[in-house]
């Protein structure tokens, strides 16, 4: 077990495809970066894929898919707690238990339920209208003191908070109240049509992807149509913008200066930026290629996780039963 003198993080990431640069630097990154001064807790939010993913072959394959991506990324099981999320019924038990406290409102009010509606899609599921209550259950179970995620995931965390409150004033203070923890520079990557990088506007740029594939992605980037030898502002350059948050400080002052001087076209910059990401991830995409078919090792890996996850999770689970009165031995 990780050790407890340390502050705890918690966070999941959805098994909906494949990983990308947004997933990576809003996300990912920290969730590895952490490990070194942090108890972690990671798990494959494969029961909030459930909303969308509804083919067995395609959540198991996603599923593998992302744990092998993070052990790729340097995720180290020794150091943090990883697992899915499915295998700990514990989360799903203080899920029902939090429904019985939360008001329709509240969760009438949740940005993605607003958008699911704003899109005219009528026949949502229940399971996406009580997203947030599950992941109130997911984070509150193993009493956090932070909450990495990407901006998008903000409201999710308020929700937790006051859905931990609302259990503490009805029935007695149980849940620690967690911070989110956003990285205000990589707040929001930006895909490749400059709208935010998300699997589902198919503007991504996948970090395993094959490098013919990858190519194509980056080289789909959006740009403006100023000639090849008029100067060109970075700031105002998605093929900059993504560059940016991979390259060095000297890097990144000498691609600027190749803009404003003129004489260096959106190809140039495209090429450079896929030499970046290459050269970025390269240790990542070759012991990705190399554990992808170690089957055993990574379902060893996430059963050791879930066990330890579970040991956490029940103690929290058996003390939120005793509060709201149900007989436990
Ligand atoms: P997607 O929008 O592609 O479906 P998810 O919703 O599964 O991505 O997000 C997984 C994690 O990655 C979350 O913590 C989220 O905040 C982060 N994330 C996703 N897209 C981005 C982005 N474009 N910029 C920053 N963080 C992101
Ligand atoms: N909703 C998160 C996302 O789409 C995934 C998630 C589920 C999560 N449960 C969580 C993130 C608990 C942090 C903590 O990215």
């Amino acid at each position: 077990m990780p050790q407890t003198n340390k502050k705890r993080i918690l966070s999941g990431i959805q098994p909906s495809g494949r990983p990308h640069l947004g997933n990576y630097l809003g996300a990912m990154r920290q969730h590895i970066e952490m490990q070194k001064d942090f108890e972690c807790f990671l798990f494959i939010a494969d029961l909030h894929a459930l909303t969308t993913v509804h083919d067995a072959k395609q959540m198991q394959s996603n599923t593998y898919d992302l744990a092998v991506s993070y052990l790729a990324l340097g995720l180290d099981p020794e150091k943090t707690v990883f697992f899915k999320q499915s295998d700990v019924p514990e989360h799903t038990e203080l899920f029902w238990i939090f429904d019985c406290l939360v008001k329709m409102p509240f969760l009438e009010r949740a940005h993605a339920w607003k958008d699911a509606k704003a899109k005219g899609k009528k026949e949502e599921s229940v399971g996406l209208f009580n997203y947030p209550v599950l992941q109130a259950a997911d984070i509150l179970l193993y009493q956090p003191d932070l909450v990495p995620v990407g901006k998008d995931q903000k409201q999710h965390i308020e929700m937790s908070r006051d859905i931990a409150t609302t259990f503490n004033t009805t029935f007695g203070e149980t849940f620690k109240i967690p911070e989110p923890f956003i990285k205000d520079e990589v707040a929001v990557v930006p895909g490749t049509d400059g709208q935010k990088m998300s699997k589902s506007y198919n503007n991504t740029i996948d970090i395993f992807a094959e490098e013919n594939e990858l190519k194509k992605q980056v080289m789909s980037i959006v740009t403006d149509s100023t000639p090849l030898e008029e100067p060109k502002d970075p700031k105002k350059c998605n093929v900059f913008n993504l560059y940016k948050l991979l390259a060095t400080k000297e890097e990144i002052k000498d691609l600027e200066s190749k803009y404003k001087k003129g004489g260096f076209g959106y190809g140039d910059a495209k090429k450079t930026l896929l030499a970046k990401i290459l050269e970025y991830f390269k240790e990542a995409r070759e012991k990705y290629k190399t554990i992808y078919p170690q089957k055993e090792m990574i379902y060893d890996i996430l059963g050791n996780g879930s066990r330890k996850a579970k040991i956490l999770a029940s103690k929290t689970l058996t003390e939120v039963k005793t509060k709201v009165g149900y007989i436990t031995r």
